[in-house]
């Protein structure tokens, strides 16, 4: 039977995540992997959960396995609310960060319509922009006023709402970008954290094109050395919609993140919700607010952040130690990655297969860029290997490297 006539119009514009692909294939314990995105399981609080769940079920008894409130359990909003400094209204939960994005495109997007991102971009971003026929515009081209639009995304606009990039001459205000999307903090992919003066940049950018933004925060809370810099929701809040995931400061399997924003804007999200799930799993909500109230959220955040300072200390001094020369990479004050820039000559990508088959993983940063340039970088992931198995590992990817390096004639 033929079934591609069932498809909605949608469906071309999925994207596959080569990052997910890999996981399919690869039993990523059994290899030494530096690909996923994966919080430690160490930092998970394994032996918090029964006594979490029999408070929460002696509290709320049945109510803890009723539908709730789309908005989220009032107990967790109003938390949230009180760590962030923000009223209850402006906080919606979601069922995962992902999930903030996936509804932000639905709701603000229309097929031909223009995000503004840094080029490499998170990959489950691009996939839910583009699965709402989107148009991603590199960030940084635009803002260095090279005028860029792609030819996609100029035959694609709709009429009522041309699109002009016409920088520096003088921006135009365009209903077809929608908004800026940005991971101010330890950047997935690249590790790297945005400073005030470039936060205030973006805002002007988004206050003088009139659009909104996205400020997709989940690593916010894991730094590991400098200093926090204010995000764009409190420079913007008029304007920006902060994503928030309880997966690295909890444990990803509960599938749990919120949103904090104006109220118009959540007012349609809460409106979207209910189409997608109804509302966010009760049970995990309820557990969530019981470890952040009680306090033993910081607690744990507090391990988990000594924790991975160290391995991504690690993973540095190891790279210093076993890298080729010509190879460089970021050190970032928190988050989960590192990105590494490798001599020309070497493809990540034709690499890949011999570095999984040799037994370490990393991702191509190329899968990253919207044109998939930059075939000479990688993402390293310093959360998920065990600290036994990590200086084999980067031992082996330097040698991959340098074979790599030389086999290309250098
Ligand atoms: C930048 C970014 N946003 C969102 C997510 C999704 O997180 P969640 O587990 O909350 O869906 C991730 C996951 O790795 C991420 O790196």
């Amino acid at each position: 039977m033929n079934y591609s006539k069932y498809f909605s119009a949608d469906v071309p514009s999925f994207l596959r995540s080569p990052v997910r692909e890999i996981f399919r294939k690869v039993d990523l314990s059994a290899i030494c992997s530096f690909a996923g995105g994966y919080p430690a399981a160490c930092t998970f609080p394994l032996a918090d959960i029964p006594g979490l769940t029999e408070r929460v079920l002696s509290k709320y008894g049945t109510k803890a396995l009723q539908y709730g409130a789309t908005q989220g359990v009032l107990e967790l909003r109003e938390l949230i609310a009180s760590r962030y400094g923000v009223p209850v209204s402006q906080v919606q939960i979601t069922t995962s960060s992902q999930q903030g994005i996936d509804v932000c495109a639905r709701v603000f997007l229309d097929p031909g319509d223009v995000v503004l991102a840094s080029n490499p971009i998170y990959l489950g971003a691009l996939q839910s922009f583009k699965a709402y026929r989107a148009e991603v515009v590199d960030l940084n081209d635009f803002m260095a006023g090279e005028g860029v639009v792609s030819q996609t995304a100029s035959a694609s606009l709709r009429p009522e709402s041309p699109c002009h990039f016409d920088r520096p001459e003088g921006v135009e205000k365009s209903p077809a970008i929608k908004f800026i999307y940005v991971i101010p903090d330890f950047n997935n992919p690249t590790g790297k954290t945005l400073t005030l003066a470039e936060r205030e940049e973006l805002v002007a950018l988004a206050r003088e094109l009139d659009c909104l933004i996205v400020e997709d925060s989940p690593y916010r809370e894991l730094r590991y050395s400098g200093e926090a810099v204010t995000s764009i929701r409190e420079l913007a809040p008029e304007r920006t919609l902060q994503l928030g995931s309880f997966s690295k400061i909890f444990a990803p399997g509960f599938r749990l993140g919120w949103i904090i924003g104006p109220e118009e804007l959540l007012e349609q999200i809460y409106v979207c919700k209910q189409c997608l799930d109804l509302c966010p799993p009760v049970l995990d909500q309820y557990l969530a607010a019981e470890f952040l109230g009680s306090g033993l959220l910081d607690a744990n955040l507090e391990k988990s952040v000594a924790e991975y300072r160290r391995r991504r200390d690690l993973m540095v001094s190891l790279l210093e130690k076993y890298m080729p020369s010509g190879v460089s990479w970021t050190y970032p004050e928190g988050g989960l990655f590192l990105w590494l820039t490798l001599p020309p000559a070497v493809d990540t990508v034709a690499l890949y297969d011999k570095a999984l088959a040799a037994g370490v993983a990393y991702v191509a940063g190329s899968f990253f860029y919207t044109d998939g340039s930059h075939r000479n970088t990688m993402r390293l992931n310093f959360s998920f290997v065990a600290e036994a198995k990590m200086e084999p590992g980067i031992k082996l990817l330097a040698s991959l490297v340098r074979e790599a390096d030389f086999g290309a004639g250098r």
